[in-house]
């Protein structure tokens, strides 16, 4: 159990996050201010810190055909995506929602691909109106309905097959995909026989394979490891035949929450392009799908400490936000760190059990973290850019928080507090 933040090490979003004069800021702007001026809960993201993490990949992709597609489930934040199109980002889309906000956010529809098990017709449909660049295909029977659609709407897709290629990343079961015993992908063994099937339907064209063996991967190992599976599969399936095209490797690379140390974008993708180069694949088209590295570390949600209520065996720390807002606690047992936004006094620190208002024993955001608090107080959860605000819900009738964009000296919000007259907006009684 962890119970502080690791004393090695920089915390999580720094230096985009960090003290100034006893005040813990965004870049240049205090937290608190902004706390007094929207009101918590209250999600906060850094503009530099995204810039500076997308320059990470750019950086390690330059010179090479390469395509960044923002994962956009980790947040999907108008403010974010109009971000990493206007930085020539695509976009990896999970939901024929996901396309209408990415087009709105004003991506480019040839660099959109459409990542999911279960697409409907109705979204296949849409998704070739619009022309997106790849429909990364999960089943054989998929095969067959998009190539039906694709031909009633007069139109050829662009698929690539998603793989499963066996892997263990090596983290949370829950957002571990590419092992043999997950939904998602076509099995490794019937990778060729399934590109055999796609290349004779006449709705398809193939452009490509992908997979995506998990996320939070804090090792290039298991990256590695698929790689050179993809690429001995990809042999085989040119050699039979099927000109393949691209390799979408998918996303998955970890952040640190806790004192994880992933490698960096460019020292993970220096390792890949040079296996990639030793088997001579080097000019192959590369299609990345990165989320919760480009935005976890660029976001913190701020919150208000309400009570407290000391007891004989553990000591609660009720805060305004809670499971609806920010689930992965609840959901993964995942660690946020937690800090004041004033900066911490040594004295007077006491374990603390962090917790929600919603009716669930469930709802907490942090185990026996050493706080030093008073109702009133505001805290800072870090890490919270990714797969917070994206899974968050309107559980107990909880309106969803307003985000603020920072840049620099100025900061903008980006999304309105949720009215509490949204709630009832879509219902008809
Ligand atoms: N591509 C595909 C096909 C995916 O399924 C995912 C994530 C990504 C890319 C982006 O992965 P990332 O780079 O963000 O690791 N809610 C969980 C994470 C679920 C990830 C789902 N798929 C969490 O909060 O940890």
């Amino acid at each position: 159990m962890i119970l502080s933040l690791p004393s090695t090490g920089a915390p999580p979003g720094a230096p985009f996050f960090s003290y100034r004069q006893g005040q813990f800021c965004a870049e240049e702007m205090r937290l608190s201010d902004l706390a007094a001026e929207h009101g918590t809960p209250l999600f906060v993201y850094s503009q530099a810190a995204i810039l500076h993490a997308l320059g990470g990949y750019q950086r390690a992709l330059a010179g090479r055909e390469a395509l960044i597609c923002y994962a956009m489930k980790a947040n999907a934040s108008l403010a974010i995506l109009k971000l990493m199109a206007q930085a020539g980002c695509g976009f990896d889309i999970l939901s024929g929602g996901e396309l209408e906000v990415a087009l709105a956010a004003g991506a480019t529809p040839a660099k959109i691909v459409f990542s999911g098990v279960g697409k409907t017709r109705a979204e296949m449909r849409r998704a070739l109106e619009a022309g997106i660049g790849c429909f990364n295909v999960e089943n054989e029977t998929e095969l067959d309905v998009l190539s039906a659609v694709a031909q009633e709407a007069g139109r050829i897709a662009p698929i690539s097959l998603r793989v499963n290629p066996n892997v263990d990343a090596r983290t949370h079961p829950y957002i571990s995909t590419g092992l043999k015993g997950n939904k998602f992908g076509i099995a490794h063994e019937r990778a060729l026989a399934a590109y055999q099937r796609a290349a004779a339907l006449p709705g398809l064209r193939v452009t490509g394979i992908d997979c995506h063996i998990g996320s939070q991967i804090t090792e290039a190992a298991p990256y590695l490891e698929a790689l050179d599976r993809m690429l001995d599969l990809i042999e085989v399936i040119e050699a039979a035949g099927v000109p393949i095209g691209h390799l979408d490797l998918g996303g998955g690379l970890g952040i640190n929450y806790a004192g994880e140390t992933p490698p960096r974008p460019e020292q993970l993708w220096g390792q890949l392009l040079a296996r990639l180069d030793a088997r001579g694949h080097g000019q192959r088209k590369i299609i990345i799908e990165p989320g919760r590295s480009l935005v976890g570390n660029a976001g913190v949600c701020l919150t208000e400490v309400l009570y407290l209520k000391p007891g004989e065996q553990k000591n609660f720390c009720i805060v305004d936000v809670a499971m609806n807002d920010l689930p992965r606690p609840a959901l993964y047992q995942a660690y946020h760190a937690i800090v004041p936004l004033a900066a911490p006094g040594q004295d007077n620190e006491q374990t603390w059990e962090v917790v929600g208002p919603v009716c669930e024993s469930g709802d907490w955001i942090g185990h026996e973290r050493r706080l030093a608090v008073r109702p009133g107080d505001k805290l800072a959860v870090l890490s919270a850019g990714a797969y917070c605000m994206s899974m968050g819900s309107n559980y107990n009738c909880r309106p969803r928080p307003a985000e603020v964009l920072v840049n620099g000296t100025s900061a903008r919000l980006v999304r309105q507090r949720e009215p509490l007259a949204d709630l009832l907006r879509h219902q008809i009684g």
